[in-house]
C-alpha cells in the first residue's frame, strides 16, 4: 500500500520555540542587522569579516540549542508517511530531531564552501567552528557559509518543486511566505492536495479551498494535526 507523501514547508517560525530568533517579527534578526550588509551576494565583495561574523554568532547560539517538540512530531511521522521535510531554516533541529530527508533551500549553517561558486565538491561540514578571514577552501578562495544569500540562486527550487508536486499533504509552518521563490512552491501543489498552514499571525496567501489554517504555534499546530492524522 502506497503510503502518504507529506511536504513540510517550514521557516524560521519552526525554530521559533527552540530559541532561534526569526526574521520578520518584532525585534527579528531584520530589526537588528541590516540584511543587505549581512545576507546579500554584493556584500561578500566589501563585508566579508563582518558577514562572517553574523553567521559565526548564528552558527555558536545554534550549538546551544535544541529541536523542539514540533520538529520531533515531524520526525516520528516518517513512521507512517513519506516525509519531506522543505526548510527555508539553515538551522539543523529538523535532523537532529531525526528527520531524514531534509532540503534546504537557503543553505546550511554547518556548512562552509568556496567564495568561487557553491559547486558541491567544495562543500565541507565545519559543525559550530567559525570561519574567520583567511581560512580557505581547497581552491584557494576564501571559505564561505554555505548559505544562499539574497541575489544568489536557489539551487534545491527544483527538488523542492517536485516534492511538493508529488505530495498528498503539505503542512506550511512557520513562515511569513515574504521571501521567493521560496514562497512560490505552493503553486505547484496538485489540486486535490491537503494544505494546511501553522502560524501563529494571519498569514495572506492566495485563496485556495485547500488551505486549512491553524492559527497556533509549530509545536501546537503539529500536535493538532498529530492527532487528527491519527484518528485517520
Ligand atoms: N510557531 C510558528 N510560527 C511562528 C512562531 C511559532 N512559535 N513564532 C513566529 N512564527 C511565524 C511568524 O508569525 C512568521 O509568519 O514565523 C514566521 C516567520 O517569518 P519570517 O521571520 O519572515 O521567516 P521566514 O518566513 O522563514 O523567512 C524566509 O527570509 O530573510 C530570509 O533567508 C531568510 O529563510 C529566511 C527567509
Amino acid at each position: 500500500m502506497n503510503r502518504k507523501r507529506i511536504a513540510i514547508f517550514s521557516g524560521a517560525g519552526m525554530s521559533a520555540e527552540s530559541g532561534i530568533s526569526t526574521f520578520r517579527d518584532s525585534n527579528g534578526l531584520w530589526d537588528n542587522y541590516n540584511v543587505m550588509q549581512v545576507a546579500h551576494i554584493d556584500s561578500w565583495c566589501v563585508n566579508q569579516s563582518l558577514m562572517l561574523q553574523f553567521y559565526n554568532e548564528r552558527r555558536q547560539h545554534l550549538a546551544s540549542v535544541s529541536p523542539n517538540k514540533g520538529h520531533r512530531i515531524i520526525a516520528e511521522w516518517e513512521k507512517d508517511f513519506d516525509v519531506t521535510v522543505i526548510t527555508q531554516n539553515i538551522d539543523n533541529l529538523h535532523e537532529r530531531a531525526g528527520s531524514s530527508h531534509v532540503i534546504h533551500l537557503h543553505g546550511e549553517l554547518t556548512k562552509a564552501c568556496s567564495s568561487k561558486g557553491r559547486d558541491k565538491k567544495h562543500i565541507i561540514d565545519i559543525g559550530y567552528n567559525d570561519i574567520l578571514p583567511g581560512d580557505l577552501s581547497v581552491d584557494g578562495s576564501q571559505l564561505r557559509p554555505f548559505i544562499v544569500w539574497f541575489g544568489e540562486d536557489v539551487p534545491e527550487m527544483g527538488n523542492a518543486t517536485l516534492a511538493v508536486s508529488n505530495a498528498n499533504v503539505i503542512i506550511i509552518v512557520g513562515t511569513s511566505m515574504q521571501v521567493y521563490p521560496a514562497a512560490n512552491l505552493i503553486h505547484f501543489a496538485k489540486a486535490n492536495t491537503a494544505i494546511y498552514l501553522i502560524d501563529p499571525a494571519e498569514i495572506p496567501i492566495l485563496p485556495s479551498a485547500n488551505v486549512e489554517v491553524i492559527q497556533e504555534k509549530a509545536s501546537k499546530g503539529l500536535a493538532l494535526l498529530k492527532e487528527r492524522f491519527k484518528s485517520k
